[in-house]
């Protein structure tokens, strides 16, 4: 493990460096103890069970995934509306930020015509009187049909969902995890690089940012195990490469891994350019982050000078639009390649299917719908 040692231990002295490799020790063995407990299945059954990891998925039930999310799509484009979930209650458990995965899981349930319970604030919560995940999951469980969870902790979605008396969906687990994201991340790339005529297997991708700890880089790249020859380009800082266990299961899996520090040779011959955030939260402390902070950024500038025309660009947000940061300039918003607020419609559909399919409605969406009676000027993108 290699970390800047200089700059560190002038900054913050030999305990903070001490600190800082306990703690990336201490996460790489959760991810390897996460690692052993979930077995990806040759098919998958999704009624009524936990979607904790992109590992129990296989590429029947990627698939099955999208085709229910093309369905939702009326729903989602308030073209029709349906009450398929009448009566049913999502408990939508936040311990961590988040505003586009917990308000899209909400409004997926929502446009499925059930209701949505929020916890959001850990200060609010029973956690900080010392309340276990276990007994928090048994409750919370009585009061709901199905739980998505965010929790800082790598492993805690998958411990509480082993009390929980419903299925429990991976909101995000630390820098574990975020399967929904790598979904809806999937779902965004096939269908830009459909029109472009590509197709997932053979493409060539760009992941740029925090690598280690970026659960959506994670997530992707596990569920890009599952298709065929695809080139990973990972550009990152040493210190915050992607984890050396996700790296060799790419290889193993025959695909091709090129590792850099170098954006500007990176970004070149790729269909995909995947932007991610420096993750500061991950960190010991904010002067720690800002060593990365603003290391790689992407403006129009640079995607004109090393990118292929139609390059497709994303990032799962929140982008750091701060100037010290600026991961991905406003100056791109126009840019029809620019595929982020995509990925964030699409996040409606994917969330709405995987709800569809846990609670075995997918079917008979249809049963309940009726076209909507409001005004709805289209705000989508066809
Ligand atoms: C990501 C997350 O929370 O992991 N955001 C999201 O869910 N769309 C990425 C991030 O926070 O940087």
């Amino acid at each position: 493990m290699s970390l800047p040692c200089s700059r560190l231990l002038a900054a913050n002295g030999v305990v903070f460096l001490g600190q800082i490799i306990d703690k990336i020790d201490r996460q790489d063995a959760a991810i390897k103890s996460i690692e052993l407990e979930t077995h990806r299945s040759s098919t998958m059954n999704f009624r009524g069970n936990h979607i904790l990891s992109v590992k129990q998925f296989d590429r029947d039930s990627v698939e099955q995934v999208f085709q229910v999310a093309d369905d939702m799509e009326p729903y989602a484009h308030r073209l029709r509306m349906t009450k398929v979930l009448d009566g049913a209650i999502l408990g939508n458990m936040f311990f961590e930020p988040s505003t586009r995965t917990r308000v899209s899981f909400g409004c997926a349930f929502n446009l499925l015509g059930g209701d949505v319970r929020e916890t959001t604030d850990v200060k609010s919560s029973s956690i900080t009187k010392g309340e276990s995940l276990y007994d928090t999951a048994r409750v919370i469980s009585g009061y709901s049909d199905v739980i998505v969870m965010r929790h800082p902790q790598p492993g805690s979605v998958a411990e509480f969902a082993k009390a929980s008396r419903v299925p429990v969906v991976n909101g995000g687990d630390g820098s574990n995890e975020h399967p929904s994201q790598a979904l809806l991340d999937l779902y965004t790339i096939k269908k830009e690089l459909h029109s472009n005529s590509r197709s997932i297997d053979g493409m060539r991708i760009a992941m740029v940012g925090d690598l280690k700890h970026g659960r959506t880089v994670h997530s992707l790249s596990q569920l890009l195990l599952l298709y065929r020859n695809i080139h990973f380009t990972l550009i990152s800082p040493t210190e915050l490469r992607m984890p050396e266990s996700i790296v060799s299961n790419l290889q193993a899996a025959g695909h091709e891994v090129t590792e850099t520090e170098e954006m500007e040779q990176g970004l070149q011959d790729n269909d995909t350019v995947y932007l991610t955030r420096i993750q500061e939260e991950r960190f010991d402390s904010k002067l720690e982050a800002d060593i990365y902070r603003g290391r790689f950024r992407l403006n129009q500038a640079i995607y004109t000078r090393h990118c292929q025309p139609n390059t497709v660009i994303m990032h799962p947000l929140p982008r750091d639009s701060r100037a010290d940061a600026n991961e991905l300039d406003n100056d791109l918003n126009q840019h029809p390649s620019l595929a982020i607020f995509r990925q964030t419609d699409n996040g409606v559909l994917v969330r709405m299917a995987l709800f569809a399919l846990i609670l075995d409605v997918a079917d008979i969406v249809e049963d309940t719908a009726s076209e909507v009676s409001w005004y709805t000027e289209s705000r989508f993108e066809e």
